[in-house]
């Protein structure tokens, strides 16, 4: 998809046209030709890269031949820790582009809204270029979304898109039933639209090449903490998380977790971690995912504890505010977990965290408590040890250098 070296521009419309060619539309005016993509892509086995994994094609087939549907591309990014969308809105915009035109036409879609955070951009660009080529059958508009965490959640997305707060509601209805102003929408994340995109061009067969029976294809990968080169990486599903931080460098210094996932992820001790293959199903058996494609090393120099604080404390911070569970109990969590970290006698303490993090988990209208939930207790299994120093009046001393990126450096203690 990035193919190598990522390169600093975007390509232009004319070179991607010459690398990949021309849409090869099937849907509008064809007969019944649109599920002929659709059934490729279920073929291929895509799943979502925005961080729920959900099959592609049960997704568009639910929106498929339901009166006006409009397709969302979420390209926000509200991961603090993930690049890989941005960059691949900054260097192949025509691809997901191209992805989303193409999953327009097989559902029957007249409407396509690029949502992402910023200004004036390389999708903006190309937009601008696919208008003036009188390239695409559809109406393709890009709408910026606020910052927050959970608006580029998928129904708060198409509540914002659709006039209102970009505020999570309760599901059913979902967005391919009710989305957009009411008309169902197929919201996928900007890069599995590249990925549909390569597989209408070049087959399921090929995409399907790489990776492993199960988990074919590939993904993009930020590649973060303690590496000589970190950045987005496109690695084979399969390919063992050694080798991922091979791939940007190696590390800088011993280490002694990894962040999978994101912070919608889960910490691993580093030998489990590093000894796993980058598939859904071995990530799950050990308690993990790979959420927005994250994977972050933890020098053994840092403190697990104080930088899992600090992004718990943000986490609790972007909650809409909407649910009990949530509004409350994400900065009780927070508070639990600072407290913890300043170390002393604090069992009582972890025993109202651990009650805390079972409170809160199903009970949001979205997945944002989950998430943290899930975060956190991850901490306190991963970092068992540090919390038993620090509770025998022992803490780190605090970072100079946090390594968990937030934005604007916000969630301090
Ligand atoms: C709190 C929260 C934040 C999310 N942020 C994003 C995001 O920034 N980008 C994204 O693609 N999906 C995000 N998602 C997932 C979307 O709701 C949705 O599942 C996804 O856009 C669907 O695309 P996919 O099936 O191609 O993965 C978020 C989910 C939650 C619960
Ligand atoms: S669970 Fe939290 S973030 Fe999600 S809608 Fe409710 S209050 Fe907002």
């Amino acid at each position: 998809m990035v193919g190598g070296p990522v390169p600093a521009r975007p390509m232009p419309l004319a070179e991607h046209l010459e690398r990949h060619g021309g849409l090869l539309l099937q849907g509008f005016g064809g007969e019944g030709a649109p599920m002929m993509l659709i059934d490729a892509v279920e073929r291929a086995g895509l799943t979502g890269h925005g961080g729920a994994g959900f099959p592609t094609a049960r997704k568009m087939r639910a929106v498929a031949g339901r009166r006006r549907p409009v397709v969302v591309v979420n390209a926000a990014e509200g991961e603090p820790a993930s690049h890989k969308d941005a960059l691949l809105m900054r260097i192949r915009p025509h691809l997901v582009l191209d992805g989303a035109v193409l999953a327009a036409d097989a559902v029957g879609a007249r409407e396509v809204i690029v949502a992402l955070h910023g200004g004036p951009s390389s999708a903006h660009a190309a937009v601008a270029e696919r208008a003036a080529a009188g390239l695409d059958p559809v109406s393709i508009k890009v709408v910026q979304v606020p910052k927050e965490y959970v608006a580029s959640e998928e129904s708060a997305l198409v509540r914002f898109l659709s006039g209102a707060p970009a505020l999570p509601t309760f599901t059913p209805p979902r967005p391919y039933e009710r989305g957009v102003n009411g008309r169902s929408t197929l919201v996928q994340n900007a890069e599995t639209l590249a990925h549909v995109a390569l597989i209408a061009r070049y087959g399921d067969q090929w995409f399907r090449s790489v990776g492993t029976p199960e988990a074919p294809g590939s993904l993009l990968v930020t590649v973060a903490g303690a590496v000589h080169q970190p950045g987005v990486y496109e690695l084979a599903f399969g390919t063992p998380l050694k080798t991922a931080f091979e791939t940007a460098g190696g590390f800088t210094e011993p280490v002694q977790a990894v962040l999978v996932g994101g912070y919608f992820g889960a910490w691993l001790p580093a030998e489990t971690a590093l000894g796993l293959p980058l598939t859904p199903a071995d990530l799950k058996a050990a308690g993990a995912a790979i959420g927005a494609g994250v994977l972050l090393a933890l020098p053994a120099s840092a403190c697990g504890l104080a930088e899992s604080q600090r992004v718990a404390t943000w986490l609790a911070n972007q909650s809409a505010g909407q649910c009990g569970p949530c509004t409350l109990g994400l900065p009780a969590i927070a508070d639990d977990l600072a407290v913890l970290n300043r170390g002393g006698k604090t069992t009582n303490v972890r025993h109202r965290l651990d009650r805390r993090l079972s409170l809160v988990e199903g009970r949001g209208a979205c997945h944002h408590p989950d998430g943290t939930a899930r975060f956190v207790a991850s901490a306190l299994q991963t970092f068992a040890q540090d919390l038993a120093r620090h509770q025998r009046g022992n803490p780190c001393p605090p970072a100079r250098h946090p390594m968990l990126p937030l934005p604007d450096d916000a969630g301090g203690s």
